[in-house]
C-alpha cells in the first residue's frame, strides 16, 4: 500500500519547496507516507514512530490528536462546519476575536480573519497602504521598509517585503519596491559569535554591538532610509525578535525597542508578523512582550489553532480600524475577504488552544523546557562543523559549516542539511532544515526526556553526515 501511495504521490502530486527531480529519485530519502499522530510523535503507514522535532513546520503546540481540540472541532463539526464571514457572523469567530484581543499587545482591538501566514500579512500591507490613502491627504505612501532576510510568506505582496534571495529574487520584477534595512543579525554577528548563542549574550543592544566590534550600524541604517523616504513608507513590517526561515537569526536585545521608537519618531507604523513566534513559540504568548512593543497591526497564523487548522488573523489598532469607517457611497471599505475567512472549525480549534494554555498552565512549565534545551545544546557548541547555534525559547537553529575556523559554508550540492535531517529519520526523529541550518521546534508539550533524545540523535546524526 505504501509503495502505491509513494508511486501515485510520484506521478500526480507536487511538493511545496522541494525539488521534485530529487523526490522522485528518492533523494535524500524515501518519502515517508504519514499516517497518524499522538501527543509529540507522528507515525507512519509502517508503523514508525518520529518524535515531530518541528512541530509539522511550526504548528503543532500541545501534540497531536489532543483530546480537548478533537472534542471542540466535533462539538462544532455536529453544528455547522462553514459558514461565510461575509454579511454574516458566528460564535467561534466572535468569542475568539474577543481573546485575541485580551491576549495580544494592548491597543490592538480589530481582528480581520484569513487562512495562512501569508495571507494575515498580505492583508496588514494592504490595510496600511489604504489606511493612509484614506487618513493622509495626498498620501505618497506607497512602499513598506522590511530587513534583509525577511519572510512573511509566499504571496506576491508578502514576498515583496520578504529578503531572502533564494526564494524572492527570481519574482522581483513581479514584486513592489521596497526599502531593506539591514539583518540586526548581520554579518559582524554570525561570523563572531561562536558556538552558543542564546540571543541573550548582553543586557542591551548597543553593549551587544560594541561586543561585536561594530556601532549598531543595522540600527543606523534603518534610520537613515525612515529619514529620507518616512513620507513614502506605509509600514515597517518585521518578525520581532526572531528571523525565522532565514535560518533563526536572533535579534539582540533592545534592538527591537530601538527600531519602535525610531519608526514613531517618524510617525510610520509597525507591522509584528508572529506567524512564526506566536502562541508560546519564543517563551513568551507572543515575541512583542520581550520588548513590550505596541505594534499597529500583529500577524498570527501557525500555531493559532493549536497546529489543527488553516486560520489566520491580522489584529489592528481602533485608529486604524476608524481609516476605513465612512458612507457606504465613499468605497472605504476594505474590500478583502477569503471564501474561507473565520472558518467555524477553525475558530473551535483556536478557542480550544487558548483554553489548553490557560487550563494547563502552558507558558508557566515553558522556562524549566527552554533552559533544558539550552542546556543540551551547548553540547552541540564545541563540535567541529557547528558554526553557530542559535535559540528563543524552543526555536532552534543549529548552523553547519564545513570549516569553522575559517567559516567556510558547506556547498548546495552536498545538502548537508538535508542529508543530516534524513539521516535523523532513521533513529525516529523528524526534522527539517533551513539549507544548512538545523531547525529544531519541537511542541510546547515535548518533555526534558524527549528534548535530550532529539539533542543526541541530532548529534549523532552531525557526526555522520560531516565527516564523511
Ligand atoms: C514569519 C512568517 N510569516 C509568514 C509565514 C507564511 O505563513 P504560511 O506558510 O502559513 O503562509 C511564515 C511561514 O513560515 C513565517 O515564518
Amino acid at each position: 500500500m505504501k509503495n502505491n501511495l509513494i508511486k501515485e504521490d510520484k506521478k500526480y502530486v507536487w511538493h511545496p519547496f522541494t525539488q521534485m527531480s530529487d523526490w522522485v529519485k528518492d533523494e535524500p530519502s524515501t518519502p515517508v507516507v504519514i499516517e497518524k499522530g499522538r501527543g509529540n510523535y507522528i507515525y507512519d503507514v509502517n508503523g514508525k514512530k518520529y518524535l515531530d522535532g518541528v512541530s509539522s513546520l511550526w504548528v503543532t503546540l500541545h501534540g497531536h490528536a489532543n483530546r480537548v481540540i478533537n472534542r471542540r472541532i466535533s462539538q462544532q463539526l455536529s453544528k455547522i462546519a462553514h459558514s461565510t464571514f461575509l454579511g454574516l457572523t458566528h460564535g467561534p469567530a466572535v468569542k475568539l476575536a474577543k481573546e485575541l484581543v485580551k491576549i495580544t499587545p494592548q491597543g490592538l482591538t480589530r481582528v480581520f480573519y484569513s487562512d495562512n501566514g501569508s495571507t494575515a500579512v498580505e492583508i496588514a500591507l494592504k490595510m496600511a497602504y489604504q489606511y493612509w490613502h484614506q487618513t493622509e491627504k495626498k498620501s505618497k505612501r506607497d512602499r513598506f521598509l522590511s530587513l534583509k532576510n525577511a519572510y512573511h510568506g509566499d504571496t506576491i505582496g508578502s514576498v515583496s517585503v520578504g529578503g531572502i534571495d533564494l526564494f524572492h529574487s527570481i519574482f522581483r520584477p513581479l514584486l513592489y519596491k521596497t526599502y531593506y534595512a539591514p539583518s540586526p543579525y548581520c554579518y559582524r554577528c554570525r561570523f563572531r559569535v561562536r558556538g552558543y548563542d542564546f540571543g541573550v549574550h548582553s543586557k542591551n543592544f548597543l553593549e551587544h554591538c560594541r561586543r561585536m566590534g561594530c556601532k549598531g550600524q543595522c540600527v543606523k541604517e534603518f534610520e537613515k532610509i525612515l529619514k529620507k523616504y518616512h513620507k513614502r513608507i506605509a509600514a515597517v513590517v518585521l518578525e520581532p525578535m526572531i528571523q525565522g526561515a532565514a535560518g533563526m537569526l536572533t535579534m539582540p536585545p533592545g534592538y527591537l525597542k530601538e527600531i519602535d521608537s525610531i519608526r514613531r519618531k517618524y510617525k510610520t507604523l509597525l507591522i509584528c508578523d508572529e506567524v512564526a513566534t506566536g502562541f508560546g513559540r519564543t517563551g513568551k504568548m507572543f515575541a512583542t512582550e520581550f520588548e513590550n512593543i505596541k505594534p499597529d497591526f500583529l500577524c498570527l497564523a501557525k500555531g493559532i489553532t493549536g497546529g489543527y487548522l488553516p486560520l489566520a488573523a491580522t489584529l489592528a489598532t481602533e485608529k486604524i480600524y476608524r481609516g476605513f469607517l465612512g458612507k457606504y457611497e465613499e468605497f472605504k471599505t476594505f474590500f478583502h475577504g477569503h471564501t474561507y475567512t473565520a472558518n467555524p472549525l477553525g475558530c473551535a480549534a483556536a478557542l480550544a488552544n487558548l483554553e489548553i494554555f490557560r487550563k494547563s498552565k502552558v507558558l508557566k512549565k515553558l522556562p524549566e523546557k527552554i533552559g533544558h534545551m539550552s542546556k543540551e545544546l551547548k553540547k552541540l557548541a564545541q563540535m567541529e562543523c557547528v558554526g553557530n547555534i542559535r535559540q528563543l525559547g524552543l526555536m532552534v537553529g543549529i548552523e553547519l559549516v564545513k570549516d569553522k575556523k575559517k567559516i567556510v559554508d558547506f556547498s548546495a550540492q552536498q545538502k548537508t542539511g538535508a542529508r543530516v535531517c534524513a539521516e535523523c529519520r532513521k533513529y525516529g526523529l523528524m526534522i527539517r532544515p533551513l539549507s544548512n541550518v538545523i531547525v529544531l521546534m519541537p511542541p510546547l508539550s515535548i518533555t526534558n526526556h524527549e528534548i535530550s533524545r532529539m539533542i543526541a540523535i541530532v548529534r549523532k546524526c552531525i557526526l555522520k553526515i560531516c565527516k564523511k
